[in-house]
This record gives structure tokens, sequence and C-alpha cells, in this order.
């Protein structure tokens, strides 16, 4: 069944809401920390250009995580599938986001793109003659697949991460010493940072995931924004690791691909029907926004979105 109004989503929201209090905004990066934890937003973009919107939409956040799987996309454009996964594994960890565990009793290649460790391998080969070109190249691939061409990133987000990004700069240091990495860590971490501060609202990235959920076409003008194989690859990690160490438990209960961030974002792919964007900033202990899957579990039973 699909949304049929904005007021339908509304008492969704209202619902999902209550949980707010029940959890935490992320405070490891110091600017995050004054998110408003009582916010919650969702929209909804169908293929046919419908888009249903509740709560405070108008709340821009920052993509964190989410990000990865953009420039996972734009890595394989630049690449190629064989390339990109000889530096990252395509396997789930189980382990929190932010864990240097296994790059060590592994292979030291990172077990999949959608971990930090693998995230940075994967920033890392964005093509591009300087950071600020890989970077503008990487907001351009965004603003398309938004369709708004004024996306930009929040500089006070990046600069506060930036200074603390002191597990990140660890992780990048040891895949730097084992090969996978061979620019300067400084760059790197600035190029990563200001990635996870690119922003916007719950319509914009609705948007994008619906770009996903129709194999990579735009869908307004049915261009293919994204080679099919790789909006394929980029929905199939959502599903096994987008939303960390409880992405077992999301398949079961919600069944979609999607993937979060430690902002309280939520981009949703569901192939072939729609796609969603949610911010809820006020997280659960493994760091995924505590309303929002809330919210997605309702909204998933009443509009049957498990795949599964
Ligand atoms: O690298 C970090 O720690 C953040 N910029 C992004 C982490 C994140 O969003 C994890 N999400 N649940």
């Amino acid at each position: 069944m699909l949304c049929r109004s904005n007021d339908e989503l509304q008492l969704l929201v209202n619902q999902a809401k209550d949980l707010c209090p029940d959890g935490k905004v992320a405070d490891y990066i110091p600017a995050l920390a004054e998110a408003d934890q009582a916010k919650l937003s969702v929209a909804l973009f169908y293929p046919d250009g419908r888009l249903y919107s509740a709560g405070d939409t108008k709340e821009n956040f920052t993509l964190q995580s989410i990000s990865k799987v953009l420039a996972l996309a734009l890595a394989l454009i630049d690449h190629g599938e064989e390339h990109v996964f000889q530096w990252v594994g395509k396997e789930p960890t189980g382990d929190p986001f932010n864990s240097i565990a296994k790059l060590e009793t592994t292979t030291s290649k990172p077990l999949n793109p959608m971990i930090n460790a693998g995230a940075l391998a994967v920033t890392h080969m964005i093509k591009g003659s300087s950071v600020s070109h890989r970077f503008e190249r990487l907001l351009e691939f965004v603003r398309c697949l938004s369709s708004n061409k004024d996306i930009d990133y929040n500089e006070e987000i990046a600069k506060s991460e930036y200074e603390t990004a002191h597990l990140n700069r660890a992780l990048a240091f040891f895949m730097k010493q084992h090969g996978a990495i061979d620019e300067k860590i400084e760059g790197l971490i600035d190029l990563y940072t200001k990635q996870c501060a690119i922003e916007m609202n719950c319509m914009d990235l609705a948007r994008i995931g619906c770009v996903f959920a129709m194999d990579g076409r735009d869908p307004e003008t049915d261009e293919q924004l994204v080679p099919l194989d790789v909006a394929r690859i980029c929905k199939t990690f959502m599903v096994t690791c987008g939303m960390y160490n409880a992405s077992g438990e999301f398949a079961i209960n919600v069944g979609i691909p999607a993937k979060s961030g430690v902002s309280g974002g939520i981009m949703g792919a569901i192939p072939k029907k729609c796609g969603i964007g949610i911010c809820g900033p006020s997280l659960d202990e493994r760091g995924n926004s505590i309303a929002g899957m809330k919210l997605l579990e309702m909204m998933s039973k009443q509009y049957s979105f498990s795949m599964f």
C-alpha cells in the first residue's frame, strides 16, 4: 500500500516521537551535541514524483555515515568494481562502526565500505587533482542525485569533526602502514570530514534514496545517474551493513536497504518502490536514530515495505 497524505505520515511521526527522550544525541563530534533531541522528520519520494513529508521537515542535518554510500558510488564510477574491492571487502563485521579490531585480526583490508575504516579507504579512491577538487566532484554528484544545486557542507560540523577525529586518523595511519592508503592522512581526513558534513533536509535525502531505489535512474528525467550495477552494489551493502551491528535485526523488523548516520539521518531505498529520508538526532545505543527506527518499523507494517 502507498502513503496517501502528509497527515497519514504525521500520525506515525507523532507516535514515533515518543521515543526521542529515550535516546541520546551523538556528542563525540562536539558540534553534533547541539542537535535538538526532540526533532523527527520524514519524507517519502515515489518514482512518479509524489513526495510526502511530515514532522520537522525544514531541519537540515549532516549526512555523516550516509555519505559512505554516495562516496562508494562515486569511487565505483571512478575505478570500477574490481579495483575498489581490491582495497575494501564485502563482508559485514558485527562490530561498532569505528572499531579498529578486525583491521588487525583479518587481512588489514577493511571488511566493508560502511565501517569507518572501509569508508576512509573508499574516500581515498575518489578521483581528482587535489583534496578540494575531489570534494567538489563529490558535492556535484550529491547535488545531481538530489536535484538540488544548493546543497553544500556544514563548515562548523566539518571543522569540529576534523579537530577531534583521532580514531579515524588512527584507522587511516594503520591502513597507510599496510599500503591501502598512499596520500597524506591530514588531506584524507579533511576530505572525509567534509564529506560527512554534507548537509540537506529529509526531502533531499528521500530523492537520493529514490534514485538508488530506481536502479540509478533519476525519478523525474529517467536519466541514468548511477550505473545499474553500482546502484545494486550500494543497496546490497545497505542491507548487509547499513545499520551497523543492528543490520540483522533491522532486516527482520523493516526489511529494506537503509543507511544511518550519527546525526540521526537514515536513507532508505525500497527497490522499485520509493526513497525515504528521515532525521531524528536522538540515537539508540548502536548509533541509529531511536525514533527513526521506530518510524521505519511502523511504516514497514503499514505500507508493506519489507522485501523479504
Ligand atoms: O566518522 C565518523 O565517526 C562520523 N563522521 C560518521 C559516523 C557515523 O555516522 C556512524 N553512524 N552511525
